[in-house]
């Protein structure tokens, strides 16, 4: 596939890999000699020149036991050489079976490779080698393709590699009966576009989301919930471990005031339904703010209807002075505009109410202009 978007690719088998897919496979598809070792064409020394080479790596599917390898810095063969040499963005595809991937070596190597910057992806859940299934399984090639599409188009910038960022998506449903439920238009795709351009940038990307139609990234950890209180109790558990979150998700301020069981029948004498009391749902963003470690940057989003771009930027200003967040993200959804649309206008406001960024055109453009005011604020 990379080869047929014009990349020019140099395979790298571990002797292992030439046990399932031999060395004439790898060069007649790449159009490049291929080998193991270091002892291979020793004038051109090989390890260092693939190294400088490459603009990414690659390492698809990892082993557990290469995983350990790169971890630790071994260098015994042309791979894990390599691997050493090479300054380019490096992604690792982790695919074994789920107990391996769930060993707490595997998980202190992955721990360890991310905090170096790597990008190490999760494991697909799905059908194994066997007959069983969970998370272990290698992403399909397309979606590895595009996650190296991604990173390349992001230039060199990883600067938030090693970064673990999380990010709230889509919109919570607030049951009202077993078939009603107060929900709102979020789509979920900003959400989405958050977490894409942050895995480009090199971070480990946790997405927590609520009611979401839209294809599951690879890589990226994905939480799903339904309720503002599942995504509060979700983000509660994941912020924690966070440098940076974000939170565009649009979460439910109120919710029915009791949930009926059976669902609500419209009376025979033809009279009017009784009405529905709210209550107040906990404010997730201004909980996240009090709790936010030092050094966390926290990001709020305030979708408003206003009349005037002054206006606007009057009650974001307001809403973040009300929130304490370190950026706010402004955008005006009056008219259908925003919600389910691919492109997006905002204000990106810096936590004295300056304005750090305007932002027009795609919501991936919205997500980089985010993520770079983000990058800013991170120690
Ligand atoms: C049929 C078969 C399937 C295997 N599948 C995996 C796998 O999916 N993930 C993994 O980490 N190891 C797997 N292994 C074990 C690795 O092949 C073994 O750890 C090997 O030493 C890895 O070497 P390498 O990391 O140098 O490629 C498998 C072994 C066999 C025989």
């Amino acid at each position: 596939m990379l080869r047929e978007e014009g990349h020019d690719v140099r395979v790298v088998p571990t002797d292992s890999a030439l046990r399932f897919v031999g060395a004439p496979t790898w060069e007649a598809l790449s159009g490049h000699p291929v080998s193991t070792q270091v002892w291979d064409d020793v004038p051109y020394v090989q390890h260092v020149q693939l190294g400088r080479w490459a603009d990414i790596v690659i390492v698809a599917p990892a082993t557990a036991n290469t995983l350990a390898r790169a971890a630790s810095g071994i260098a015994d063969d042309l791979l894990t050489t390599s691997l050493l040499t090479a300054t380019c963005p490096v992604v690792m595809a982790p695919a074994m079976h789920t107990e391996m991937w769930l060993h707490p070596a595997t998980q202190a190597n992955v721990a360890t490779l991310r905090s170096r910057g790597v990008t190490v992806l999760d494991p697909a859940v799905g059908r194994l080698t066997g007959a069983d299934s969970g998370p272990g399984r290698l992403p399909e090639p397309a979606d590895l393709a595009r996650v190296v599409d991604e990173i390349l188009a992001g230039g060199a910038t990883q600067d938030l590699a090693g970064r673990r960022v999380v990010v709230s998506a889509g919109g919570t449903r607030e049951p009202l009966d077993p078939v009603r439920f107060l929900g709102n238009r979020s789509s979920g795709r900003q959400g989405w576009a958050l977490a894409r351009r942050a895995r480009a940038r090199g971070a480990d990307v946790v997405l927590v989301a609520a009611h979401v139609d839209l294809p599951e990234l690879p890589g990226v950890r994905t939480v799903h919930v339904g309720t503002a209180a599942q995504l509060h109790e979700a983000m509660l558990h994941e912020a924690p471990a966070a440098e940076a979150v974000v939170m565009a998700a649009a979460v439910a301020d109120f919710r029915p005031a009791s949930y009926s069981d059976d669902k609500i029948k419209k009376a025979d004498d033809g009279s009017e339904p009784p009405a529905v009391a709210l209550v107040r749902n906990v404010d997730v963003l201004a909980d996240l703010v009090s709790r936010r470690r030092p050094g966390q940057v926290v990001v709020g989003f305030a979708a408003e209807t206003s009349s005037s771009a002054d206006e606007l930027l009057a009650l974001g200003r307001a809403k973040l002075a009300r929130k304490g967040c370190d950026l706010l993200v402004v955008n005006d959804v009056s008219e259908g505009r925003v919600f389910g649309a691919t492109t997006n206008d905002a204000v990106i406001l810096g936590a004295d109410g300056t304005i750090v960024a305007d932002a027009h055109g795609s919501k991936e453009s919205l997500a980089d202009a985010i993520w770079d005011a983000v990058a800013k604020r991170l120690p």
